[in-house]
């Protein structure tokens, strides 16, 4: 199983799309939604930004404490299994796929056999992704604890021959996909410190799995919608019987390819469904249960705008679970590509796919709330040629009472970005009704809109960008940072756009160069930044510049080199400000450090200092691993960093490319001694040696 999200190997196998399919069988089929509105319209729009008295959002400063340590070397082919920090920093393993989560009566993975749904329910998933820790309350500075915690953690996908312990893949089995499937979502864990030392309380209360079966709620604008009505079964171990009934549209079975993440100010964690489209597949191209030929184009025409394709990424669910199957099952995909929110304090609490967000390749959700209470949330839309999206609550956040922010992210405004070439930029409305988002071009309520984020983006003429990732806020100026991580159709030729009637298969074009994104067949990618106006959250219309140009500064091509200032790195994915205003980048690159990354080494940590754009290098990583994941307790003294899917793309044996973390390279692991079978993904805790802030100059910073 290849990464799904990186674009050059997210489909492998040459699978035909839906669109292929289309376009071979039946041309009469097409019917092309008529639009009146081009994209001139839309200068129209954004002139009604909202100059408040709030102080202009600023430039982000040199962080509080600067940064405390040198660069050090790349980890150049062959790269070295192990993880690497600098002097003065320890790393250890904190708990890897497999390790129990704490909840009541889990065992720990046994890595000479196939993996059960019975126990990894009770175990961490695999591939570990976006995370955040939430303290429990303490009496003294503060108000938190910075040793007793939540750590919620993302489990974005599966490496399915390490997971069903074969080396060559035997044939498609219910216990298999259910295994699969309880090896997806998130964990919840409860850390505690304890003598010097970061555990997992065992058990906890608190342990919990968030898999692709678990039952949520929908809620939203969309909530309720015919769109969001699919086939009910009853999930059991042996299978999904079918009920012969539909769903309400109202509640919805799992989450999947949760890769990165949010989390609120009121205590819950946001988790996001990026490649979930790969889950799916529509074997016959066609949707047999649908009447109308008309309605079965919409409906194939937007499988394939989100790139469902006729194998999926190869998991094959479809084949023994028929509600993967998106031909018999064609509104199941409708309740994936959702922000879900989690109340990580309440174990028996449902989570809540929040439609109001917008659905597309959700890579995070990342909330910043405003002087004056305002709360909004950026995402990304994480494939080649799509789109940066901005919610804004209706609603203002109670910091007094939490009960009051429960429903906060069903109300409000979707937005997304245009970037102008003179370095400005407008938040266009997704609002039902406006902007061409009309029945004549296809838009029944605001329902479909939300069900059809990327389409109405389309319509709207937002800006094409070079896969949208990680999104950071500084923490005072709450200027916002993004990660473009890679393009390779940009600036390519025959040159071609997403068009306003939303009809081609995702990722597909190749668009020219703009200001946003300014390099051709984008390998390294770039870091982007904005200020909203007015420093107002809840603004229409920002500035913009680019932070960084990534890049590799001996590469024979000189758009490929790139403006770092520092440690060279490319594909940044990860991206995160710690409290001081320290800028965290984090990598997703080919693993092997060969080709265009035999300068660059492999994955990699880095730090910036967001006003000098210097950028050093802090952590290395085993072989075809990325590094993904970032987070510290309050006081910035312990950090929590992931790191995904070491030795993917083995052959032949589970070890070719990486034994880590067994191979106890960075210290024991919960499977010491066992020899190292699996390489595992798992987080680690990295701390100073001398008790300081990591990254920080000094002992104490505020
Ligand atoms: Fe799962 Fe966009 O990285
Ligand atoms: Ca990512
Ligand atoms: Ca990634």
């Amino acid at each position: 199983m290849h990464h799904p999200d990186n674009d050059a190997s997210v489909n492998p196998s040459g699978n035909e799309s839906i669109r292929d399919v289309l376009d071979r069988v039946d041309p009469s089929r097409r019917r092309f939604m008529q639009g009146a509105l081009g994209t001139a319209m839309l200068t129209a729009f954004g002139g009604s930004a909202l100059v408040g008295a709030v102080q202009e959002a600023l430039a982000a400063p040199a962080p509080v404490g600067g940064i405390g340590f040198a660069s050090i070397p790349a980890s150049l082919a062959p790269v070295a299994d192990l993880v690497s920090v600098p002097p003065g920093y320890s790393v250890s393993i904190l708990s890897a796929w497999g390790d129990p989560t704490g909840a009541p009566g889990g065992v720990q993975l046994d890595p000479n056999l196939p993996q059960t749904e019975a126990n990894q329910l009770k175990q961490d998933g695999m591939h570990h992704d976006g995370m955040h820790f939430f303290p429990f309350p303490a009496v003294g500075a503060g108000g938190v604890s910075n040793v007793r915690g939540l750590l919620c953690c993302n489990h974005e996908y599966t490496d399915e021959g390490i997971l069903h312990h074969e080396t060559v893949a035997g044939p498609m089995t219910i216990a298999k996909a259910r295994a699969s499937q309880a090896a997806h979502g998130i964990s919840v864990k409860e850390l505690r410190k304890i003598g010097g030392s970061w555990i997992v309380q065992r058990p906890s209360a608190f342990g919990r799995r968030v898999t692709a079966n678990t039952p949520m709620k929908v809620s939203g604008a969309a909530a309720g919608s015919d769109l969001l009505k699919s086939k009910k079964f009853n999930i059991t171990p042996e299978g999904s019987i079918p009920t012969g009934t539909l769903t309400d549209g109202l509640t919805a079975y799992g989450t999947v390819n949760n890769c990165a993440h949010g989390y609120t100010p009121w205590g819950t964690y946001l988790t996001c469904e990026e490649n979930w489209n790969g889950y799916f597949a529509n074997p016959t191209g066609d949707v047999t249960g649908v009447e109308g030929l008309d309605r079965k184009f919409e409906i194939l025409s937007g499988q394939s705008r989100y790139g469902i394709t006729t194998t999926g990424f190869g998991y094959r669910w479809h084949e023994v679970d028929a509600r993967w199957n998106a031909d018999t099952n064609p509104n199941e995909p409708n309740l994936f590509g959702w922000v879900v929110e989690i109340d990580p304090f309440n174990p028996n609490s449902m989570p809540v796919k929040r439609t109001a967000l917008g659905r597309f390749k959700h890579e995070g959700a990342w909330t910043v709330v405003g002087a004056d209470n305002t709360v909004s949330i950026y995402m990304g839309d994480d494939e080649r040629n799509e789109y940066i999206y901005k919610f804004v609550c209706a609603k203002k956040y109670n910091p007094r009472n939490r009960a009051a922010n429960r429903d906060l992210l069903d109300t409000g405004t979707l937005y997304v970005a245009k970037f102008n070439a003179d370095l400005t930029g407008q938040w266009i409305p997704l609002v039902w009704g406006q902007n061409g988002l009309t029945p004549a071009n296809g838009f029944a309520d605001q329902a479909d809109v939300l069900v059809h984020t990327r389409q109405a983006a389309d319509r709207v003429g937002a800006t094409m960008m070079d896969r949208p990732e990680w999104i950071a806020a500084h923490p005072t100026t709450r200027e916002v940072y993004i990660t473009l991580t890679n393009n390779n159709r940009r600036g390519s030729n025959p040159p071609s756009s997403n068009t306003p009637d939303g009809n081609f298969s995702a990722g597909s074009r190749r668009p020219p160069l703009d200001a946003a994104n300014p390099r051709p067949i984008n390998i390294y990618g770039h870091i982007l930044r904005w200020r909203e106006t007015g420093g107002n959250v809840a603004s229409t219309t920002f500035e913009w510049d680019i932070f960084v140009e990534c890049g590799d500064r001996l590469d024979v091509t000189p758009s490929q080199r790139g403006n770092i200032n520092g440690a060279d790195f490319g594909a940044p994915d990860g991206l995160w400000f710690d409290k001081d205003g320290r800028l965290w980048i984090q990598t997703d690159q080919q693993g092997d450090a060969l080709g265009d990354w035999v300068n660059i080494g492999s994955n990699t940590m880095l730090c910036a200092d967001p006003a000098t754009r210097e950028i050093r290098r802090f952590l290395t990583s085993p072989p075809n691993c990325e590094v993904t994941g970032v987070v510290t307790t309050p006081d910035g003294k312990t950090m929590f960093v992931n790191i995904q899917h070491p030795g993917e793309d083995w052959a032949g044996n589970f070890t070719q490319k990486s034994a880590w973390p067994d191979n106890g390279t960075n210290g024991p692991t919960t499977l010491s001694g066992a020899g190292a079978v699996k390489p595992r993904a798992a987080t680690l805790v990295i701390t100073r040696d001398d008790g300081g802030v990591v990254g920080a100059n000094g002992l104490e910073i505020r």
